[in-house]
Parts: structure tokens; C-alpha cells; sequence
């Protein structure tokens, strides 16, 4: 009896000390089912287009005449037609698919023998009208945090059954009739399900093309797989999906979690893409620790027509020392973050504090470097975002920039009357940079081939809001 506690207690704590809170959500409006229902319903038509309705035959003893064998042979399918489908969601389980109105026409023949050498035969229509399906369809992670779905209910009710024959003599209509009308009904109860089923978990290849690991660069690569199973409410299906920028290889947890956030109840778009301001941090993470916010600045970077050369002959008018060490050499920067830049997010203001280091060097004639100082850079840059294709890209402004002197290598100095020249190499050479890397985004989650369209982008507090229609194109 204890044990049995003991475990139910411990089944119940496992999944919520596993469970991860997403950093990236996508919410599926009822406009979104719509969509992927007209888009798959065809494929669904084309299924139950493969109902087969076995050969009937059989006999009767008819007074006067004696035994009589049937035959119905070669019933095919000749037209099928879901006038009215709809979706609608089944809150906390299900969505479900409901056919109404459906209409099947089949066209076969007939054959009798009687009298041992009386033989007659002809063709008829059977007419299947109002028939309904209604299907309850669960969608869950799949074991690679994909979705999934599977059919969890599904029933067929075939309505009304209208048979028209031709040939042969009324007589013998009675008597097929009845049969015909059974075996019709019975195939089509039995066979409807399954297919409808099929049709479903045919669904599932399409899913399973999500991108829950998407490469960005040579860096970083960002996770998509679901941490829990979809949240079904009265009006979208929400996907949970981690949201976490990664270095390739290697996937090293940054020292936050995403805060919970809800999406807003809009419902104009087929999609709404929450991006939550974890999942930017998570990429200033990565990013800093693989090394890769780091920039040597050389002359040649900076324009031609600046009065500012990166050379000890320009730095030594202001600090004569590097003039006299250093005479007539070339010199070269380094700008490289120190710390995790971090990345809030405000109602339509995305904010990039960032904290790094200048070095300034110079290139002594054998090559070496010599270090002459060092710089502490606080600068915060304001960013645009933008969905460009099937990315998330931006870019960014400088807002403001305080340099500091950290370490001089070169006696005391006053700093101040450089700070317009490197406010313009931040300007001119390290923002441009940045923003030919930022312009080149990040994946956004995908199925399959798909196009986004009448896509707009918000900026709320903690995440970004992407509302979008969708196209599949492939
Ligand atoms: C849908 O659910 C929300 C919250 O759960 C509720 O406020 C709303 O009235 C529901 N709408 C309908 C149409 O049932
Ligand atoms: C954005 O927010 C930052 C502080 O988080 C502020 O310094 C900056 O001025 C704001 N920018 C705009 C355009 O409101
Ligand atoms: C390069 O030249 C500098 C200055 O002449 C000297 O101090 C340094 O040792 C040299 N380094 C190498 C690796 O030759
Ligand atoms: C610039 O940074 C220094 C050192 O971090 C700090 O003491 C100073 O207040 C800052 N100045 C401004 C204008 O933020």
C-alpha cells in the first residue's frame, strides 16, 4: 500500500521535475486549421476513393420460376464528394474533423441465371448521400519532439442509400435490392474508419519535417522540439518548443531559463510565433562563449577618407608616447565582449547592452603585436528585428557607448579627446559587421516546404509576437 503511494507520487512528480519551460511558442488558430483541413482534405477524398465493395452473388427459390443465382460484380467508385467539412477544437484533447453531407456514387453490374439457361444481365447506380464522419484527432510530442498525430474516435454513419438499375426487368430489382443495400452499407461502416485513420497518420511526414535542430552559422545551432504535448484550448493549439540557442556539439546550459509568458488571444493570422527573450539570450550566450563576438580592426577597414588612420603617427598626436616607442608602425584593434551581452525586450524596443574590451596594438615590423592599452566599452545598441523568408533577422543602431581606460601600457594619458574616433570605428567598421551577420538571421520553426505570408512583427515585453499566414508551396 505504501508503495503504491510512493510510486503514484513519484509518477506524478517525474514529469514536472522533466518538464522545461519553453522559450518559443507557437500558437495554430482556428484560420490555421482551416488551412492545413483544405489543405488534406483532398488527400482524404482521394483515400476513401479506394473503398472497394466486394462481388455479392447468392440465390433464391422463386415460385414458378425455381432457383435463381445472382451475381454483383465490379463495383466501382465513380464520384465522391465532401461538400462540408469543418474543424473545431475539443478543449485540453482533441481536434476534430466533422464530414457531413458526403455523397459516394458507385456504378456496377448485375447478372442472373434461372431456369438453367435463362440468363439476363445490366448495370446499376447506387447513390450513397449523407453520409457523416466524425473524427477526433490527438496530436502529441513524439518521442524527437515532433508533433504527431493519431486518430483517438472515429464513427461513420451512412444516411440514405438510392439504387437505380439498368436492364433487366423490375421483377428481379426487388429482389437485389435488399442485399445490395446491406452488403453497402456494411463495407462502407467497415471501411471508412480505417481509411479515414490512414488519411490522418499520413499527416505525420509532413510534421515530422519540424526543425528541432536548425543550424544558424558555424556556431550555433537552435533547438525546436517540444518539451510537452500540444495545449488544445476552445480557440488555438499552442506548441511548446524549446526555444534555445546552441553551440554545435556542444550543448552547454546558459546560467537562465525562460520565464512563463502567454500568448495574446489574437486569432487574425493562421500562426502566432511567441519568440520569448530567452531564446535571444540564449544566442548572446552561445555566441560569446564560442569566441565569436570578437573583431580585429586594421586600417584598411576603416574609409579612405578619414582623417583617422589606424597608425601610431594619428594615435601619437594625441598620446605622443606611442610616437616615440612605436614610430611609423601600423596598428591594429581588438574588440571582443567580456560578458553575456544582454538582450531585453520592450513594448516595440529591443535593447543589446553589451560589455567589451578595446585593445590597441602595434604591428611591430616582424609582425608581434604590442599591446599600448586597453579599454573597457560599454555600449547599448537598439535593434530592429524583421521576419525575412523563413528567418528572424535584424539589425542594430548604436544608442550610446562609454569607454573607460583600463590598462595603458604606455604611461598616463588623456583618454577623452580619442573618444570621437572610436565612436566612429564602432560607427563605421564594428556596427556594419554585426549587422551583415544580423541581416542573415536565424531559422525560424518550419514544416516542410512552406512559404510565410502577410507577416507582421511585434515587440511586447519579454517577447516578440510574429502573426502570420502560411503557404504550402511544396
Ligand atoms: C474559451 O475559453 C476562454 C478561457 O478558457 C473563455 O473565457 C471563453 O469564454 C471561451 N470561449 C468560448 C467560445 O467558449
Ligand atoms: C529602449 O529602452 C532602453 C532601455 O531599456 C532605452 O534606453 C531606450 O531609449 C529605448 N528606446 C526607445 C526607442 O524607446
Ligand atoms: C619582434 O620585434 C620586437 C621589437 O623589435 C622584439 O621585442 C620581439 O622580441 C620580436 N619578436 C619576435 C618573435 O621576434
Ligand atoms: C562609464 O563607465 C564608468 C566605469 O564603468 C562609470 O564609472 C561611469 O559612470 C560611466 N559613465 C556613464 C556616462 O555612464
Amino acid at each position: 500500500m505504501y508503495l503504491r503511494c510512493w510510486l503514484a507520487l513519484l509518477l506524478a512528480l517525474v514529469p514536472a521535475t522533466l518538464s522545461t519551460k519553453p522559450g518559443l511558442k507557437i500558437k495554430l488558430t482556428e484560420k490555421g486549421l482551416e488551412y492545413g483541413k483544405s489543405q488534406s482534405i483532398a488527400a482524404l477524398q482521394q483515400k476513401l476513393k479506394s473503398i472497394k465493395i466486394p462481388d455479392i452473388s447468392g440465390s433464391w427459390k422463386v415460385l414458378h420460376i425455381g432457383v435463381v443465382k445472382y451475381r454483383l460484380s465490379n463495383m466501382q467508385i465513380v464520384n465522391i464528394g465532401l461538400p462540408k467539412t469543418e474543424v473545431d477544437l475539443v478543449p485540453g484533447s482533441a481536434v476534430r474533423l466533422s464530414i457531413s453531407n458526403t455523397f459516394i456514387s458507385l456504378h456496377g453490374n448485375w447478372k442472373i441465371k434461372y431456369l438453367h439457361y435463362m440468363k439476363n444481365s445490366g448495370s446499376f447506380d447506387l447513390n450513397v448521400n449523407k453520409l457523416t464522419i466524425t473524427t477526433d484527432i490527438a496530436i502529441k510530442s513524439d518521442e524527437t519532439g515532433r508533433p504527431a498525430v493519431s486518430t483517438v474516435s472515429c464513427g461513420a454513419t451512412v444516411g440514405s442509400l438510392t439504387i437505380k438499375f439498368h436492364g433487366g426487368a423490375s421483377w428481379l430489382y426487388n429482389l437485389i435490392k435488399d442485399v445490395l443495400e446491406n452488403k453497402a452499407r456494411k463495407e462502407l461502416q467497415k471501411q471508412i474508419c480505417p481509411l479515414v485513420t490512414e488519411a490522418v497518420s499520413d499527416l505525420n511526414p509532413q510534421l515530422k519535417t519540424l526543425n528541432v535542430l536548425a543550424k544558424v552559422d558555424q556556431y550555433a545551432e537552435i533547438e525546436y522540439s517540444m518539451v510537452s504535448s500540444p495545449t488544445i484550448s476552445n480557440s488555438s493549439v499552442e506548441l511548446s518548443l524549446k526555444g534555445e540557442f546552441y553551440n554545435i556539439g556542444k550543448h552547454q546550459e546558459p546560467p537562465f531559463s525562460p520565464a512563463d509568458f502567454s500568448l495574446p488571444p489574437q486569432i487574425d493570422r493562421m500562426l502566432y510565433i511567441g519568440v520569448s527573450v530567452f531564446t535571444a539570450n540564449s544566442a548572446a550566450f552561445v555566441y560569446n562563449k564560442a569566441g565569436a563576438l570578437s573583431l580585429y580592426i586594421t586600417d584598411d577597414m576603416i574609409p579612405q577618407g578619414s582623417p583617422f588612420r589606424l597608425n601610431t603617427k594619428t594615435f601619437g598626436i594625441f598620446i605622443p608616447q606611442i610616437a616615440k616607442q612605436f614610430p611609423g608602425l601600423m596598428m591594429k584593434l581588438l574588440v571582443k565582449t567580456v560578458k553575456d551581452p544582454i538582450i531585453t525586450f520592450q513594448p516595440n524596443n529591443v535593447t543589446v547592452q553589451a560589455t567589451a574590451t578595446v585593445t590597441a596594438y602595434a604591428i611591430q615590423p616582424n609582425a608581434t603585436l604590442a599591446p599600448l592599452f586597453v579599454l573597457n566599452l560599454e555600449t547599448s545598441v537598439s535593434a530592429h528585428v524583421f521576419v525575412s523568408g523563413m528567418s528572424l533577422a535584424g539589425d542594430v543602431a548604436l544608442n550610446k557607448i562609454n569607454l573607460t581606460l583600463a590598462t595603458s601600457y604606455v604611461g598616463d594619458f588623456q583618454f577623452k579627446p580619442l573618444d570621437n574616433m572610436f565612436q566612429m570605428v564602432l560607427k563605421v567598421v564594428v556596427i556594419p559587421k554585426l549587422n551583415a551577420q544580423l541581416g542573415k538571421g536565424h531559422p525560424l520553426p518550419t514544416f516542410g516546404k512552406t512559404k510565410l505570408v502577410n507577416t507582421q512583427l511585434q515587440v511586447l515585453k519579454d517577447y516578440m509576437l510574429i502573426g502570420t499566414d502560411v503557404q504550402f508551396t511544396g
